[in-house]
């Protein structure tokens, strides 16, 4: 199957009550990863470049990646998505040159400027083939340039949510109820302390969501920031000579819930830094005289595959939708 679009995913997803994962990918071994566990699963599967990982990869090398992985999982739908596309020449730069959706993230402008750049942004893509994924709404964090300190971010408003959608034509709509980029989520003071001694962050603002889906029903909701920073990984990354206190995430049963209501995909990224992170180094630590990148990348490499089969499995509930 060549690159898909999210429309067909997206519809089926918000039918059955299951998202879309929605990973990062940033070199090969990544997109292998996450393919490999994409493809034993039968899940569909948006692999997502941010303008950091363009610059970082080369936008060429990206897409011949991307076309590798279709190629090597014929039977599985593939969107390739830009990832917080911040104006209308990367977003056109990303079309052209072969991506199948793009993210345009006006969020932090104006109202009737995130809808006007928007609105560019779904003409051209819709001109071409693409589909558009649109941002109401700010999250605490960082977006490639754009920093949002922690209380700067705003829920996404739901008497906003028809109008912007009606007015821009996007085809998907990414909102604010309490997620942010990176592994420090929330702070342990934020946090509960449950009866197994598991720190508890205050929940997601699912009234908010459930008030989105009431005005725009049917409509494929993403939620960015999804991140469940698996303590696990956290400690293995301190264990072996990193530094990491107090990185706290969405806990998955939170995200399990969104994913069966109308979020019809859900953006990971920092999981997998952990994940290949915390094996890296201890893979290092533990071979202090290796130093073939292959040695030390394979189990990092396996590290995606296992953490995105468990997102799929546990989380999105995407396994078997092909
Ligand atoms: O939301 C942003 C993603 O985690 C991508 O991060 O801009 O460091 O590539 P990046
Ligand atoms: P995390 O930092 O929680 O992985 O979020 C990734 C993301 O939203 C990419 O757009
Ligand atoms: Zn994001």
């Amino acid at each position: 199957m060549a690159l898909v679009t999210t429309k067909e995913m997206f519809a089926k997803a918000y039918d059955g009550g299951y998202a879309i994962g929605a990973f990062n990918v940033n070199n090969m071994e990544i997109i292998q990863g996450i393919c490999e566990a994409a493809g034993e699963l039968r899940s569909p599967v948006i692999l997502q470049v941010s303008k950091g990982a363009r610059s970082y990869a080369n936008h060429t090398y990206l897409v011949k990646l991307v076309e590798a992985a279709v190629a090597e999982n014929p039977d599985i739908p593939i969107a390739l998505h830009l990832d917080h596309g911040d104006t209308f020449e990367l977003c056109k730069s990303c079309i052209d040159g072969g991506f199948t959706s793009v993210m345009i993230d006006a969020s932090s402008k104006p109202f009737e400027e995130n809808i006007a750049l928007t609105r560019q942004v779904v003409e051209y893509a819709h001109a071409h083939g693409a589909v558009v994924e649109a941002e109401l709404g700010t999250l605490a964090g960082i977006e490639d340039e754009v920093v949002v300190e922690a209380g700067q971010e705003s829920y996404t408003k739901p008497e906003e949510v028809e109008e912007f959608v009606e007015r821009t034509g996007c085809d998907s709509l990414a909102i604010a109820i309490g997620t942010s980029h990176g592994a420090y989520k929330f702070t342990p003071e934020q946090c509960t302390v449950n009866e197994n001694g598991i720190l508890v962050p205050p929940p997601l603002r699912f009234d908010v969501l459930e008030e989105c889906t009431k005005r725009l029903p049917g409509f494929p909701i993403v939620l960015h920031g999804s991140s469940s920073v698996p303590q696990e990984f956290v400690k293995m990354v301190n264990a072996y000579g990193g530094n990491m206190p107090g990185a706290i995430g969405v806990p998955e049963e939170e995200l399990r819930h969104a994913a069966e209501l109308s979020v019809c995909k859900i953006n990971i990224d920092s999981d997998i830094r952990l994940a290949m992170t915390g094996n890296i180094r201890k893979y290092l630590a533990e071979h202090p005289d290796h130093f073939d990148p292959r040695q030390y990348l394979k189990p990092a490499r396996q590290a995606v595959k296992d953490m995105v089969a468990h997102k799929i499995e546990y989380v999105l509930g995407s396994a078997n939708k092909i």
